[in-house]
């Protein structure tokens, strides 16, 4: 069934766990998070970005998150839009039926520009007021996603701050926090501590001065009562580098955010971790080594059915390790 992200993190907060939200744009990805969910009997939160809804076009994609709340009609399913850009953006999936939206205020309608405080609140306020009249879960954010080691947001496309950010604007402030909290009444929060998107966020495997793991218990410490949210939280598994390099492709060395931070987080409040690039870097692996192994095949069946194999594996991984899974 559908149901609100309030309904499903209070529950997560109750039971001390947290969940993976996961990025969707397409029907493999789709199979490949509730099949993981279904084995192992988890909530599911999957998100859509504006490049989701570009690429699938709001009605497939819409569609597709319906489709898997029909097929398994047991396991709760929460549709979230991720990084709403502005009320009227948000409005529209509102409108469109999903049931959890992010408004991120933290940067402005082009998703690069960093923005202040008051705009934050002004933009995340309106959208809090109409999605809950609407039953609809509110996530905000407060603080940039970026490297703490280059200050730099990461992905060149989609959502991040374009030049470079300094180190208060790259660590979520716990006074900040708690005072966003309180000016606009969001469901859950999402904070900056060191991540951000994509495959290259550290140059090295993290430790505490670049992943501020520290934060997120001080942030916690302040406010509780509210839901975090890890943006970026991606593992960059080096065994599908491995395969992504061994099978054509050329990525360059690079580290993410390891899966026991995550569960330190999940320790001191954090209840939704949000995985995309995860899933894409164990899809590219899966297609580049059958294509290379299987020379001859056409069918796109073929290597497609191991990109959800692929895919629903770490899925079941993080729905584990984070404590979702038996809390369907
Ligand atoms: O916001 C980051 C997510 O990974 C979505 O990425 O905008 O390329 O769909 P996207
Ligand atoms: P990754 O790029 O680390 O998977 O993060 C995804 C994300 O934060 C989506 O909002
Ligand atoms: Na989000
Ligand atoms: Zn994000």
């Amino acid at each position: 069934a559908l149901v609100s992200m309030r309904q499903l993190l209070d529950h997560a907060a109750e039971y001390s766990y947290g969940l993976p939200a996961f990025n969707v744009n397409n029907l493999e990805q789709m199979r490949a998070i509730m099949e993981a969910a279904d084995k192992v009997d988890a909530p599911v939160i999957v998100q859509a970005s504006a490049g989701a809804r570009k690429y699938a076009g709001a009605p497939f994609l819409r569609h597709l998150i319906l489709a898997a709340v029909e097929e398994f009609p047991h396991i709760p399913v929460v549709m979230h839009q991720d990084h709403g850009t502005s009320p009227a953006v948000c409005q529209r999936s509102i409108q469109l039926g999903f049931s959890s939206v992010m408004m991120d205020g933290s940067l402005g309608e082009d998703g690069k520009t960093p923005t202040d405080y008051d705009y934050n609140v002004a933009v995340t306020r309106r959208v809090v007021d109409m999605a809950h009249a609407c039953g609809v879960s509110v996530e905000g954010e407060i603080g940039c996603l970026g490297s703490l080691e280059t200050g730099m947001a990461g992905e060149e496309d989609g959502i991040g701050a374009e030049g470079t950010l300094d180190h208060s604007q790259l660590l979520t402030d716990p006074e900040e926090a708690a005072r966003f909290v309180k000016d606009t009444g969001v469901d859950a929060l999402a904070i900056a501590i060191g991540t951000s998107h994509g495959a290259y966020k550290f140059t090295r495997p993290p430790t505490g001065d670049i992943l501020a793991i520290s934060r997120i218990k001080e942030i916690h410490a302040r406010i509780p009562n509210t839901h975090l949210v890890m943006h970026g939280s991606s593992s960059v598994p080096q065994e599908w580098l491995k395969v992504i390099n061994e099978f054509g492709g050329d990525m360059p060395e690079t580290y993410g955010v390891p899966v026991e931070e995550i569960v330190e987080g999940i320790k001191h409040g954090v209840r939704k971790v949000n995985i995309d690039t995860d899933l894409r870097l164990a899809s590219t692996g899966a297609v580049r080594r059958f294509l290379a192994q299987n020379k001859s095949e056409f069918d796109p069946r073929k290597y497609l059915k191991e990109t959800i194999t692929a895919m629903r594996d770490i899925c079941i991984d993080r729905y584990q390790a984070f404590g979702a899974a038996g809390q369907a």
